[in-house]
C-alpha cells in the first residue's frame, strides 16, 4: 500500500516508526510547509517531498494518508483525501467543532473509505481490561468515573505559532492534552448524554488565548456521573488517573498501572502497560505502533476500523460542547 504523511513535526516520528514496522506498507510521499522537515523525512524514508498538500494529493497515487498537522487543518485535509478515494489516519482531535465532525463523518460515509482517529491509549492493556470488565457485567454497572490530567506546559511550548492559539489549536488543555482521557471516560461509561463545563486561563494570560484548565461534569450514557479535571498549569507531568467505580469494585488506571481497589485501603495490581521503547514523548504512551498496525490490518482484510470518524467524533463533540460553556444534549 502506498502511504503519505502530512505534517512532519514531533508526533510524525511515531507514525513513521509504526509505518516502517508495518508489513505491506510503502511510504511514497511526505508533505510539510516547512521544506526542510519534508526533505529530512523524504530522505529518511526514501520518498518524495512536498511543501504543498494539495500538490501531493494531485501527483501521488495513494492508498492512505496520515495527517499530523495543527488541529484546524485536520478535517479539511481529511475530507480532501476522502474525496479522492484515499483512506485517512488522522491525529486527534478529528475535528474542532461538532459541525466539522459531522462533515468528516459524512465524507467517510460517502467515500466508502476507512478513517482512523489516533486514540492510541485505547490500545493500552489497562484500557482493554477495564473495558472488558465493564462489558462483562461481572462487577455490576459503572456508577461514577473521575479523571485527572495534571501536566505542565510553559511559555516555550506555545512559541511554535499554533499551540495556544484559538484559530489554530482551537482550544487548550481539553482539545489537546485531555482529549485522550475524555475519550476513555466516554468509552468506558457509554458515551456522554449531557455535560456542564468550565474553562479557565489563569496561568498563561497574555501568552495563550485558550484555556489552560478545564473542569467537566458529565452524565454518561450508562447513567454514571463522570468528572474530569484537566490542567497544563501543574508543576510537572503527573501520571494521568482514571478511576471507574462499579457497583462491586473500583478500577483505577494511574499512569501505566491498573489497580483494583477494595474497601478503603486495599488494592491489587491488575497489570502494567507495555514498557516497550518509543521514539515519542513518554506521556504519549506506546500505542501508536498498535493502533497503526491495526488500522492497516483493517485496510488489508476489509475489517472495519473501530475508532472511525463517528467513534472519534464522540470526544471531539464533548470538547466542543465544553467550549459552549453550558449544558447540552450531545449524545445521538
Ligand atoms: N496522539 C498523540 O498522543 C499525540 C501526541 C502529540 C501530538 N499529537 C497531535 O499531532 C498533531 C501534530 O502535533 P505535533 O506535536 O507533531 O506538532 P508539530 O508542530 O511538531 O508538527 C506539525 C507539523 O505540521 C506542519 N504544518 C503546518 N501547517 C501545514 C500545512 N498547511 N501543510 C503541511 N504541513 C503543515 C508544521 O510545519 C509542522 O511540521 C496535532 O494534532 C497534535 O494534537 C498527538
Amino acid at each position: 500500500m502506498k502511504v503519505a504523511v502530512v505534517g512532519c513535526g514531533n508526533v510524525s516520528a511515531n507514525h513513521f516508526e509504526a509505518l516502517e514496522l508495518t508489513d505491506g506498507v510503502e511510504i511514497t510521499a511526505v508533505a510539510d510547509i516547512d521544506g526542510e522537515k519534508a526533505r529530512k523525512w523524504a530522505e529518511k524514508t526514501g520518498s518524495r517531498a512536498y511543501t504543498d498538500y494539495d500538490e501531493m494529493l494531485a501527483n501521488e497515487e495513494l492508498d492512505a494518508v496520515h495527517i499530523a498537522t495543527p488541529h484546524y487543518l485536520h478535517t479539511p485535509m481529511a475530507v480532501k483525501a476522502l474525496k479522492k478515494g484515499i483512506n485517512v489516519f488522522l491525529e486527534k482531535p478529528c475535528s474542532v467543532t461538532a459541525e466539522e465532525a459531522d462533515e468528516l463523518i459524512k465524507a467517510q460515509t460517502e467515500s466508502g473509505k476507512q478513517v482512523g482517529i489516533c486514540f492510541q491509549n485505547r490500545y493500552n492493556t489497562s484500557s482493554i481490561i477495564v473495558k472488558e470488565v465493564i462489558d462483562s457485567g461481572f462487577y455490576g454497572k459503572v456508577t461514577d468515573v473521575r479523571a485527572f490530567v495534571t501536566w505542565s506546559r510553559g511559555k516555550d511550548y506555545y512559541s511554535d505559532g499554533w499551540h495556544g492559539r484559538a484559530d489554530k489549536e482551537c482550544g487548550g488543555v481539553l482539545i489537546n492534552q485531555a482529549i485522550h482521557t475524555i475519550d476513555l471516560v466516554q468509552y468506558f461509561a457509554g458515551g456522554c448524554r449531557s455535560l456542564s463545563a468550565h474553562v479557565f486561563n489563569d496561568h498563561l494570560k497574555g501568552v495563550i488565548d485558550v484555556e489552560d484548565t478545564g473542569v467537566i461534569r458529565m452524565l454518561t450514557g450508562s447513567g454514571a456521573l463522570a468528572v474530569v479535571y484537566a490542567t497544563t498549569a501543574y508543576g510537572e507531568n503527573a501520571p494521568v488517573m482514571i478511576e471507574v467505580k462499579l457497583e462491586k469494585t473500583t478500577l483505577r488506571i494511574e499512569g501505566d498501572m491498573l489497580y483494583r481497589l477494595d474497601g478503603d485501603y486495599g488494592f491489587d495490581v491488575i497489570c502494567t502497560n507495555s514498557s516497550e521503547s518509543t521514539v515519542g514523548k513518554s506521556y504519549w504512551g506506546t500505542g501508536h505502533k498498535a493502533i497503526i498496525r491495526d488500522f492497516y490490518d483493517c485496510l488489508k482484510t476489509g475489517r472495519k476500523f473501530a475508532i472511525d470518524a463517528y467513534e472519534g467524533a464522540k470526544a471531539a463533540k464533548i470538547v466542543a460542547a465544553c467550549y459552549d460553556y453550558d449544558k447540552k444534549e450531545i449524545m445521538k
